[in-house]
């Protein structure tokens, strides 16, 4: 999730690119870069570290050029470093390249580029594009981008400009943002609007494999087949602030919105045309994942809910023994570490103060550590062997949710590759065809906000709450009751259902709200009963369940159902509307959604 900004006109385009990459810092700010043309040709300058870092290396010189495209990194291919930053260029300096996305058939294309002589200057998936180009370059710029993005799957934005075509900017859509702006005697192109808010407020919203070509007194909108397109021009009427937030009103719920993108992003490089899990950027070797005799499972907070729920699936798919634990016990407990102990460690920033520590403490006693972290070249996924990431994007609000629900899909993938390497299973074709179609499932919840508003409004004067439910389902109700109570402050807890009655029950009295999950389908039945339990109480329940499985509505007031979904892999759907009435009662309550009291992003300190 990287920011790109374009432009062409009369006016100096480094000035305005650099001006948009900082509207877009918010995005991704590892690294930043711009290209322009000029009478040098291409002239790139680009630096890991946040733009500040370009803006001194800019210094009082000006960059003269018309025409320019920007880019502001998070990194997914490669390292954060001054050559992993885009733009990224052609072997001539001549064709310049600025990416969103993920190119997923890079090494095939990568492997067949070197064979043909190119030079690869970075890490990065977006290299291949420039070389593509000129590879495959007849003459016609557009007619080539046509085919060179045709050879590529994925998800990409690309703003591409070429010095044998200095009066144009290509803009090239699929499955990544990426608007036109329109100006007079300018145009513009932006993966956010804010980028572009100064100058225009008219914009065309590019579709998927539109392609679209610039120039400073035309734009022309075209299919990436070469057929012509007609977009309507939108009007912007979001004030700067908003529209960094896409126009929703907080980062969390924006968040909430990306998640099929994050969990497709996550998982689809990994799954080969075959429907075999394929992780090609780490290599756990067959013989060492044989050989492993326990996994410890350490994080914190909703990293760890996620880590709870890899562990069920580790556990069921891999036969594996795993131990989950929050990291700051079990940096000070008594481990049974050796060398044939994995140690996965979950962190979406990488920076956790405990979880660095317990994955520290694990290296010292020679067991290896596979990192689920969302930021490419941070302490924990610099100090792992096995750096896995999740491709969520920058993650804004400080209640986590697509981070989550993106790292239970990548512990999924972890969970069948270790089965299917340690023949612990026949096939998992099942699981995996079920996980490609969850971003679509997620999809499908997110259309029906307005059910849960409503269900928020009941709830939200409440001072105690309670998230029940067994098996996978008590692990999101950790997840739901963190949630609510990080954002709206409202007491709540979550039990184990069948613990109920050891005491919390206690607690449950006329008008309590209790939110039950019931989408485990062996555990329904018991579940029914458990919710009979707190009604006979005096709870107000709200259930949670799989839209097959109605026997609910009969005993709960209100209730939410998730597309089908086999058991194992509910809680990625499950959670969501969690997540959607935590933000609704916070809402409702006036809190400070994207920056709760008492909290922060990263937890660097113990
Ligand atoms: C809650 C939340 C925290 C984090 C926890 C670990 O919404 O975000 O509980 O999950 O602080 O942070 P990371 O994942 O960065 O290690």
């Amino acid at each position: 999730m990287c920011g790109i900004v374009g432009y062409i006109g009369n006016r100096n385009a480094a000035n305005i690119l650099i001006e948009g990459l900082e509207k877009l810092e918010y995005r991704g700010y590892d690294s930043a870069g711009i290209a322009v043309i000029n009478e040098n040709g291409v002239e790139v300058k680009k630096h890991k570290g946040r733009l500040s870092v370009l803006k001194d290396s800019l210094g009082e010189k000006v960059l003269e050029g018309t025409i320019g495209i920007g880019h502001t990194r998070w990194a997914t291919h490669g390292e954060p470093s001054d050559v992993n930053a885009h733009p990224h260029l052609n072997s001539n300096n001549a064709i310049a390249v600025v990416h969103n996305g993920i190119i997923e058939n890079y090494i095939p294309l990568k492997e067949e580029l070197i064979e043909k002589g190119y030079e690869f200057k970075s890490d990065t998936d977006t290299e291949v594009i420039p070389h593509l180009i000129d590879c495959y370059y007849n003459g016609n710029i557009i007619e080539t981008v046509q085919k060179v993005v045709s050879m590529l799957e994925g998800s990409y934005a690309l703003g591409i400009i070429d010095s044998n075509n200095p009066d144009m900017v290509i803009a090239v859509r699929k499955d990544s943002p990426l608007v036109v702006g329109i100006g007079e005697g300018e145009n513009f192109i932006a993966s956010d609007i804010p980028a572009i808010l100064n100058h225009t407020r008219k914009v065309y919203l590019l579709e998927n494999n539109d392609m679209a070509v610039l120039r400073a007194d035309s734009v022309e909108i075209m299919k990436t087949d070469g057929t012509k397109v007609n977009r309507e021009i939108f009007n912007v009427n979001w004030n700067v602030e908003s529209a960094e937030k896409g126009g929703y009103d907080h980062f969390m719920i924006k968040e909430i919105h990306e998640q099929p993108k994050a969990i497709k992003d996550t998982i689809s490089s990994r799954i080969n045309r075959m429907g075999q899990i394929d992780i090609k950027d780490i290599t756990l070797e067959k013989e060492y994942i044989r050989n492993i005799n326990k996994i410890y499972m350490v994080s914190c907070g909703t990293a760890y809910h996620a880590g709870l729920v890899g562990k069920v699936l580790i556990e069921k798919y891999a036969k594996i023994p795993v131990i989950a634990e929050v990291a700051s016990e079990f940096r000070y407990g008594n481990p049974f570490i050796d060398e044939n102990t994995l140690m996965i460690v979950v962190s979406q920033s990488g920076e956790t103060a405990d979880t660095l520590a317990a994955l520290r403490l694990a290296k010292e006693r020679k067991a290896k550590v596979l990192a689920v972290t969302n930021v490419v070249g941070s302490s924990i996924s610099r100090e792992s062997d096995y750096p896995l990431y999740t491709w969520a994007g920058p993650e804004i609000a400080v209640a986590s949710t697509k981070a989550y629900t993106a790292q239970l899909a990548a512990l999924a993938l972890i969970a069948l590759d270790m089965a299917v390497k340690r023949g612990a299973v026949e096939d998992v074709s099942e699981i995996v065809n079920e996980l490609k179609l969850l971003p679509e499932k997620v999809e499908e919840i997110l259309k029906h906000l307005d059910e849960m508003k409503k269900m928020a409004e009941e709830v939200y004067k409440t001072e105690d709450i309670f998230f029940i439910g067994r098996g996978l389902d008590y692990y999101v109700a950790m997840e739901g009751s963190l949630k609510l109570k990080e954002i709206s402050y409202i007491h709540s807890e979550a039990m184990a259902a069948g613990e109920l009655k050891h005491g919390t029950l206690a607690l449950i009295d006329k008008g309590t709200p209790v939110i039950a999950l019931a989408t485990q389908d062996k555990l329904y039945d018991k579940m029914l009963s458990n919710i009979k339990e707190v009604k006979a109480r005096g709870a107000y329940v709200i259930g949670v369940a799989k839209e097959s499985n109605r026997e609910i509505e009969k005993i709960v007031d209100r209730v939410i159902y998730i597309p089908e979904v086999m058991d194992e892999l509910s809680p990625v759907l499950a959670v969501v509307p969690l997540q959607i009435l935590a933000y609704y009662v916070a809402l409702n309550r006036g809190c400070d959604i994207d920056k709760p009291r008492n909290l922060a992003k990263s937890v660097t300190v113990e």
